[in-house]
């Protein structure tokens, strides 16, 4: 018996990988987060499987879910949405399981700022522009930022952001940034990225409307320059005169066949 996590993507039920959904085909027992794992995805479980949405259920009452399946020796597939590297809460049932002994394995999913970088047809990191994207949020009810992780330290770097978590404080967010960046520095709002109803707003820092995100909260905000799409450089990669392994280049090459 094994404890399947399996990253279920954005919200389009075709953005799983093969392997999550060959897993939840062959597990008896489905326990998915309820408010962004899309139901389709739920026809994948077998006939006849227990499906329980976690959404309402403390964390003690999933683990007992998944003791019980353990005793009946069922494996599991639990359903987080996107990715589960970041913010699913996967950890703490992962230390728990361990501590009860029960196995567990991990298949990763597409994480909702990829969703949202695809929905825009951007790549986040630009040559000569941003080279790093750092996936951040700011601090929530359950969860406080630490010190060193404010919006400030990171917009301090010129890196792309990709915001979760915070679109219902947009003021603070463009106020954080707005020093950092420039008020003409582009930003993106994506909306249920991959869902049908997905909804992309592009504006800058200084004409985002900040009351946007007063109704739909799944969203990511996008912000750095590298979102303009323009004035980078090409990547030395493909430039005609680069030598490298895969394309030797002169008569001197630096690796020779
Ligand atoms: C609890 S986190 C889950 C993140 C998820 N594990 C991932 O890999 O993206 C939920 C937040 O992720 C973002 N999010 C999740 N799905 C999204 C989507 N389809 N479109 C835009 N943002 C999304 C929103 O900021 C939302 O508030």
């Amino acid at each position: 018996m094994t404890v399947h996590f399996i990253g279920a993507g954005p919200g389009a039920a075709d953005l799983i990988t093969l392997r999550g959904r060959d897993l939840i085909a062959a597990s008896p027992v489905c326990l998915y987060a309820g408010s962004l794992v899309p139901q389709a995805l739920l026809s994948h479980c077998p006939p006849g499987a227990r499906i329980v949405n976690t959404a309402p259920l403390s964390l003690d009452q999933i683990i007992a879910e998944i003791v019980s399946a353990h005793a009946a020796g069922h494996d599991v597939a639990r359903l987080h949405s996107g990715d589960l590297s970041v913010w699913s809460a996967m950890g703490e049932q992962l230390r728990r399981l361990r501590d009860l002994g029960i196995p567990c394995d991990v298949t990763p999913g597409v994480p909702s700022f990829a969703a949202a970088a695809a929905a825009l047809g951007a790549e986040l990191t630009l040559p000569g522009v941003a080279q790093s994207v750092v996936l951040t949020r700011t601090s929530g009810r359950a969860s406080a930022m630490p010190e060193g992780e404010r919006l400030a330290v990171f917009a301090a770097t010129g890196a792309t952001l990709a915001i979760h978590l915070s679109v219902h404080v947009l003021d603070r967010v463009l106020a954080e940034l707005t020093p950092h960046y420039g008020a003409d520095c582009p930003v993106a709002v994506v909306f249920r990225a991959s869902w049908p109803d997905q909804r992309i707003i592009r504006a800058t820092l200084a004409t985002l409307d900040p009351a946007l995100g007063e109704g739909e909260r799944t969203a990511l905000i996008l912000v750095g320059h590298a979102l303009a799409q323009e004035g980078f450089d090409e990547s030395r990669l493909y430039a005609g005169d680069y030598d490298r392994r895969f394309r030797p280049v002169g008569t001197a090459p630096r690796f020779p066949e």
